[in-house]
């Protein structure tokens, strides 16, 4: 029971885990249910018509900006815990996210471009601040060595799919069926939801995540904390010109362009990270050991997430464009395919963790890097089914819903094998005073996986889909042969964590 002394660790009110893990799983799957509500309709609104509604934007350029919105939203995550280690804490980090998300979602209810590319703006920063922020005060809820912090993150995994599974049906019905607009508005009224339960529930928290992380050393915290508000300012004030410049027509962005750019980027940081991580002497071998298992497992979930995050680009497209969605004479929404996939991680979640568990007692639990390759196996599979589908669905044809259900069911067994071990063993190779930031570098490769499966939307109706499907699949497998080959050397570089 909880105690005056010990408030948070000691508390077992929410399923023998502190209440304070209910405010957080709540606030999660609301974001969530915001995030893959407005996902889901996205590049539908973006490609209908004008005159029914939506941008009138062609597959290329909706791609571009799906793959850009979508990788800056994680590749602010490192900048989200940044700001809440160094000014903020991550409590406020969360609140203040949460308010940039609403926000966000109701500047896509109005009409006009300029709102919706605000809107986007104000989207990225508000989930780069909360996303984060939100899993390292689930990580603070419990003292180092509790044996529950592991069940506490599949608990709060569950919170994220939950959200990701009921926010499709809503906000694709109001989208598709009624008006896209509004569709955006359901996903703005899920965050206020969840706001107003964090806030009314703040107090399970304790003082988790209350204060930014300090060094124990006031001035050196001092002097920190002011660049850290600096750097900030000088951030937005990049983003605030740039974006006057161009609404001025002093230089000419356009979306495309800049996307590209951001690709080039993404890599541009990826390097610069895992240069320092292996080179740089700061660190001691063992440690640069690990940064190098670390870029193996990197580069893998990168590219499992590409073809894993097509469900929002071309699987989307091809759900609503080649797929028989008529059940009992009336077609379902596109969107509805958005749920399939986390109704099996709900449902497969617990045997997965079953199952490692059983292997672990036999000793044949396969390692960390083993069980990215066959993730990777499974994606291959999830997209190997497509070209026959795809074959079929040429000349206008459509095909049976349970071909894209097979996808989403392969790609589940893949996320199971990568996305929670991923989690696992970045908390554990990471150097113990950059573990905030090798979190960070998760998610970074995560949004890499998203501009790519940007960039693969907007080659739907450029390159044939066997095509597309088929060579996706070709390096999802080429991938994990490779991956499979490295397995001995990355388990070795790893110098003992499983
Ligand atoms: N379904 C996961 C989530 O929404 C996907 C994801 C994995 C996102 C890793 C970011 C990082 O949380």
């Amino acid at each position: 029971m909880a105690n005056d002394a010990d408030p948070v660790s000691a508390d077992t009110r929410f399923f023998g885990h502190p209440r304070g893990l209910a405010t957080l799983f709540f606030t999660e799957m609301w974001e969530r249910f915001s995030y893959y509500g407005m996902r889901a309709i996205l590049i539908l609104f973006m490609t209908d018509q004008i005159a029914k509604g939506g941008l009138g934007f062609n597959d290329a350029k909706a791609g571009s900006v799906y793959g850009l919105y979508t990788a800056m939203v994680y590749l602010m995550c490192l900048g989200g815990g940044w700001v809440a280690d160094r000014i903020t804490g991550q409590r406020r980090a969360v609140l203040a996210g949460g308010l940039f998300i609403v926000a966000g979602e109701f500047c896509l209810v109005a009409p006009g471009l300029a709102f919706f590319y605000g809107g986007l703006v104000l989207l990225i920063f508000g989930t780069g601040l909360l996303k984060g922020n939100v899993s390292t005060i689930v990580g603070q809820l419990y003292r180092k060595g509790d044996p529950r912090r592991d069940s506490g993150f599949s608990i709060f995994y569950m919170g994220i799919n939950l959200g990701a599974l009921i926010a499709p049906i809503l906000c694709s019905y109001v989208g598709e069926k009624i008006n896209w607009r509004l569709g955006f508005g359901v996903a703005g009224i899920g965050m206020l939801v969840g706001l107003v339960q964090y806030v009314l529930s703040g107090k399970y928290l304790g003082d988790a995540g209350l204060r930014p992380a300090g060094t124990g050393d006031v001035d050196l915290d001092r002097s920190q904390r002011q660049n850290a508000i600096r750097g900030v300012g000088i951030g937005l004030g990049v983003c605030a010109l740039l974006a006057v410049l161009a609404a001025t027509g002093a230089i000419s962005l356009s979306v495309t362009a800049i996307s590209d750019g951001l690709g080039w980027g993404l890599l541009a940081i990826a390097a610069a990270v895992f240069g320092w991580m292996i080179f740089s002497h700061g660190w001691t071998l063992e440690e640069r050991k690990r940064s190098a298992a670390i870029l193996v497992l990197f580069i893998a979930s990168a590219l499992f997430w590409a073809s894993f995050e097509q469900a929002g680009s071309s699987l989307n497209l091809f759900a609503e464009r080649s797929t028989d969605r008529m059940v009992l004479g009336w077609e379902f929404p596109a969107g509805w395919f958005q749920f399939v996939q986390p109704i099996f991680v709900v449902v497969l979640a617990p045997v997965f963790a079953w199952l490692w568990l059983a292997l672990n007692r036999r000793k044949t639990e396969p390692s960390s890097p083993a069980k990215f390759a066959i993730g990777l196996v499974w994606a291959g599979l999830a997209f190997a089914i497509l070209v026959p589908a795809s074959k079929m669905a040429v000349g206008g044809a459509q095909v049976a819903i349970w071909w894209l259900t097979g996808t989403y069911f392969l790609q589940t067994l893949g996320e199971l094998c990568l996305s929670p071990v991923g989690l696992s063993a970045m908390t554990k190779l990471a150097p113990e005073r950059a573990g905030g930031f090798v979190m960070g570098i998760w998610f970074l490769s995560t949004s890499i996986g998203n501009w790519l499966a940007g960039k693969a939307g907007s080659l739907y109706s450029s390159m044939p889909l066997p095509t597309l499907f088929g060579s996706v699949a070709a390096f999802s497998f080429a991938t994990a042969v490779v991956l499979a080959l490295l397995i001995k050397p990355t388990v070795k570089l790893m110098s003992g964590v499983k």
